[in-house]
């Protein structure tokens, strides 16, 4: 997945944590078809919860008036991640490629779409904020 200019949101600590995210997404397709998929949708699973964490926490730092919208939208990722991540440990081996794909898929349009909109809008407050 290639990340561009038009996803920073100029706050430093969270466009390293969205590069890492892209650079999992990558490493997640590398290994689909190989046995260190397992690792990876784990990986990937707990780096997704740090971050958004740590964006929680800067939300709530400054003040943020959309923090609770804004963390509903990630605890809403996080259970739809969970969910696919069950039903890859419930495929059979020939059925868990798809679902790798679907994971991919997923991960990266709600990411791209979530940064643009959600993760810009609170760059701009923050930035204004004077934080
Ligand atoms: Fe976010």
């Amino acid at each position: 997945m290639i990340w561009t200019s038009s996803l920073e949101t100029g706050i430093g600590k969270i466009d390293e944590q969205h590069k890492e995210l892209f650079r999992q997404i990558d490493i997640l397709m590398d290994r689909s078809k190989d046995d260190r998929v397992n690792d990876t949708i784990k990986f990937l699973g707990e780096y997704v919860v740090k971050h958004f964490t740590d964006e929680q926490g800067m939300h709530l730092a400054s003040k943020y008036p959309k923090a609770a919208d804004h963390k509903k939208m990630h605890t809403d990722f996080v259970a739809a991640y969970n969910r696919m991540k069950q039903e890859y440990t419930q495929a059979t081996d020939s059925n868990k490629l798809p679902v790798v794909l679907k994971i991919n898929k997923t991960v990266m349009d709600w990411l791209k779409n979530h940064i643009l909109i959600h993760d810009k809008e609170f760059a701009a407050y923050y930035k204004a904020s004077g934080k």
